[in-house]
């Protein structure tokens, strides 16, 4: 798919049919993690992949999210931060934790990419479900991702909708909302499209 498809097409679902993930697909996933970029080249992150309905339900209870139980399959993104901490210190778990979003952004995007549905959930009970899967203590647990097909006609009525891409933006010092004249008046500087600078 187009990568601005991707982007545009990923939303959070909270209602999935009965059609099953593959569980191919949610290896695809975890193998784009895989791929990106690490500290030190040192992947800290692991992934737990969870195929069975019990196990999911029994997951939407300990996240209190009922809709959870009908995903038919999910991704747990996990992370040995101590990894980063050994080599790095303090910074080191920093980047273990930077790490572990972007795992779970590109596994999001993944997904979307391969026709799928999914969400970020990161409100659950970490202590139960670690005792639940026989997480080590050393693991933490940074995201479940529930995966499934969205029902017929799915519409995320909570997707908020995003600010300006201005709120976001600023310009060779914090705080500067504008783009500098001298680079909007340098012909020579190739200009991006469709932003309004
Ligand atoms: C750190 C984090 C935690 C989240 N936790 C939950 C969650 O527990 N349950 C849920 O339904 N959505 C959760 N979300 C999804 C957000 O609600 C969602 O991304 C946001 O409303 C924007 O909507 P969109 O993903 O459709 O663009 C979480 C997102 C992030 C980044």
């Amino acid at each position: 798919m187009d990568f601005d498809k991707v982007i545009q097409k990923r939303q959070s679902t909270r209602a999935f049919s009965s059609k099953k993930a593959s569980w191919k697909d949610m290896v695809h996933a975890v193998e784009a993690v895989r791929q990106g970029p690490w500290a030190d080249n040192t992947c800290s992150c692991k992934c737990l992949i969870i195929e069975e309905s019990n196990t999911i339900a029994k997951l939407a209870q300990l996240a209190d999210q009922s809709w959870i139980a009908d995903a038919t399959g999910m991704i747990i993104v996990c992370n040995k931060e101590g990894m980063l901490e050994k080599m790095h210190g303090e910074r080191g778990r920093i980047y273990a934790r930077q790490q572990a979003g972007a795992a779970i952004n590109t596994i999001l995007l993944k997904l979307t990419d391969l026709g799928l549905q999914s969400c970020w959930v990161g409100s659950y009970d970490d202590e139960k479900i670690r005792k639940l899967l026989d997480v080590p203590g050393d693991i933490t647990i940074e995201a479940l991702i529930p995966v499934g097909y969205a029902t017929t006609g799915y519409k995320n009525k909570q997707k908020p909708r995003k600010k300006p891409l201005e709120t976001m933006l600023n310009w060779e010092k914090w705080g500067e909302s504008s783009r500098p004249a001298l680079w909007r008046e340098d012909k020579r500087r190739p200009q991006p499209e469709g932003f309004g600078y």
